[in-house]
């Protein structure tokens, strides 16, 4: 079998198969099965948040001064069901895009196997993300019509470097905020086991969509290079919207059109956006990968200063 370029390297770099090869270790070392791993049957606990109140998009907004206590932890249900119903879509869109590219590598491989499982992990994900948004009580944020006739064609565009740059918009932002807010002791037991779980596994994801990023950089022609360097920005928009919306505020009960915008006013929900984005940011920078047109485009959806 030939190697794909991405897998060979010029730097001292270690090649993909190796990367990949002890991702796998990493992942029979440590992974988990969420159906045993969380405690299904603990009860929720009263009077604890679903998201802690700092990344709730109307905290520090004169609105959410108005609010009850409970106004406040529905408000953190809603965007927790929220949050992990666009993590559901994402990786869904992931794995197709993965299952897509396994048809051109060689099954043989440690890299096809590391694929292989990143999928499963993302299948346990997704099961994870649905049972808990089942637990707390909420219903899940669906896609519409035409959103999903565009999340069905979008795995056929995602090759090569694209791959790996939305797998990471993806993966990253989630992966930062996560990481803040895990051991926050406000927080319902039960979202901070999945985030617990979620944030070991991402790591290893992230770690594999870096390293394929920099190997593809290397070989890449300086307009694929200025092609990603701005399709990429679309991330902005994309998430924007899909994190701050009018249903989320109408299933929490409150003013929708007064909660939206306060919340995209809000410079505190800005705030953590910047810090939820800096890490992949700067990465970006790094790789050359963040051209002009990106720039202002995460710079307008909130996510650069
Ligand atoms: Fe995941
Ligand atoms: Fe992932």
């Amino acid at each position: 079998m030939t190697t794909a370029p991405e897998r060979t390297h010029r730097t001292s770099r270690p090649p993909m198969t190796q990367v990949a090869g002890r991702l796998i270790n990493g992942s029979v070392r440590r992974s988990y099965e969420p159906a045993v791993a969380i405690d299904w049957d603990a009860p929720l606990v009263e009077g604890k948040y679903f998201l802690p109140k700092e990344v709730i998009s109307l905290y520090g907004t004169a609105y959410w001064e108005e609010l009850t206590e409970e106004q406040r932890i529905e408000l953190s249900r809603q965007e927790l069901a929220n949050v992990l119903s666009v993590g559901l879509w994402f990786e869904n869109i992931l794995n197709r895009g993965l299952l897509l590219q396994l048809l051109r590598e060689d099954p043989a491989s440690p890299f096809a196997h590391y694929v292989l499982t990143e999928m499963g992990d993302e299948c346990r994900h997704m099961t994870m993300f649905g049972k808990v948004i089942d637990r707390v009580g909420a219903r899940p944020f669906r896609m519409r019509f035409a959103d999903r006739v565009m999340a069905s064609a979008l795995p056929h565009f995602l090759r090569g470097s694209l791959l790996w740059v939305g797998a990471l918009i993806g993966e990253e932002i989630f992966d930062a905020q996560q990481r803040r807010i895990m051991g926050d002791p406000e927080l319902q037991p039960v979202v901070a086991q999945l985030m617990r779980i979620h944030v070991t596994e991402e790591a290893r994801h992230i770690r594999f969509a870096r390293e394929g990023v920099v190997h593809r950089m290397q070989d890449a022609s300086r307009f694929e290079r200025f092609l990603v360097a701005n399709l990429q920005g679309i991330g902005g928009p994309v998430m924007q919207r899909a994190l701050v919306h009018k249903g989320i505020y109408h299933r929490a009960g409150l003013d929708a059109d007064r909660a939206l915008r306060e919340a995209r006013a809000n410079p505190h929900h800005r705030e953590m956006a910047v810090v939820g984005f800096a890490p992949l940011a700067a990465f970006l920078e790094e790789n050359g990968l963040m051209g002009r047109v990106a720039r202002r485009m995460w710079q307008r959806a909130g996510f650069l200063p």
